[in-house]
């Protein structure tokens, strides 16, 4: 009985928030999706495409900006698994966080989204803009989106997860896992942008089954 008041008072909560600023599919959403989260194994084929999608464009549109040629990246199902599981990890405590070294033996590159109040998972492209928009400060303050940009990484994967229904709080994590990762040796290169174009791949793994990258 107690459980059954818990998650109607927060699914009272998260309905006015949503009320208060989102779409109003989300409230939709917020139902369905309690429903079945516990059995949610990642996401959508579309929603894959899309992640993939806005990442080109950002290099498309940067790495020629910054006198590279525009090289994409591709999926990998590998770096989606482990995405999947730290946003499993993140929603647990609604905290953005990055793996320990004994948690991410490959030491991909890891980018991260929390957004609090709500099951429904954000926007791509608003994750995507969020991380943009730090570009202009500079690194370190702008390393997500020099992980995006950056040219040596080849692979990426994302996923997200949401709270469990009768969870403290109420959130959605958005994790992309990069490999190789990026934003290493800017020394070496003469300032941020060069070392986005130039510098390599960081880490020493290829995803599973993938000889060079
Ligand atoms: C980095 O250096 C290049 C080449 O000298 C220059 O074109 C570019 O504007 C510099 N970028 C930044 C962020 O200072």
């Amino acid at each position: 009985m107690k459980t059954v008041l818990l998650a109607i008072s927060l699914l009272v909560a998260s309905v006015a928030m949503v009320a208060g600023g989102d779409n109003k599919l989300a409230l939709y959403y917020d139902y369905t999706e309690d429903e079945r989260s516990g059995s949610q194994r990642g996401i959508s084929n579309q929603r894959k495409t899309t992640w993939r999608i806005q990442h080109n464009n950002m290099r498309k549109k940067y790495q020629v900006e910054y006198g590279g040629r525009y090289r994409a990246l591709r999926w990998n199902a590998q770096l989606e698994e482990e995405a999947h599981a730290w946003a499993e990890e993140i929603v647990k405590t609604c905290v953005n966080k990055a793996p320990g070294s004994g948690e991410n033996p490959n030491q991909w590159g890891v980018n991260a989204a929390v957004r609090g109040g709500t099951r429904s998972f954000q926007p791509v492209q608003n994750i995507m803009k969020l991380w943009e928009n730090k570009l202009e400060k500079g690194y370190p303050l702008n390393q997500v989106m020099t992980q995006v940009l950056w040219r040596g990484t080849k692979f990426v994967g994302c996923s997200d997860a949401a709270s469990p229904i009768g969870s403290e709080k109420t959130c959605t994590a958005s994790v992309c896992y990069y490999g190789k990762a990026g934003n290493c040796l800017f020394k070496k290169y003469g300032n941020w942008t060069e070392a986005v174009i130039n510098a390599p791949g960081c880490s020493a793994n290829c995803p599973e089954g993938i000889e060079k990258c």
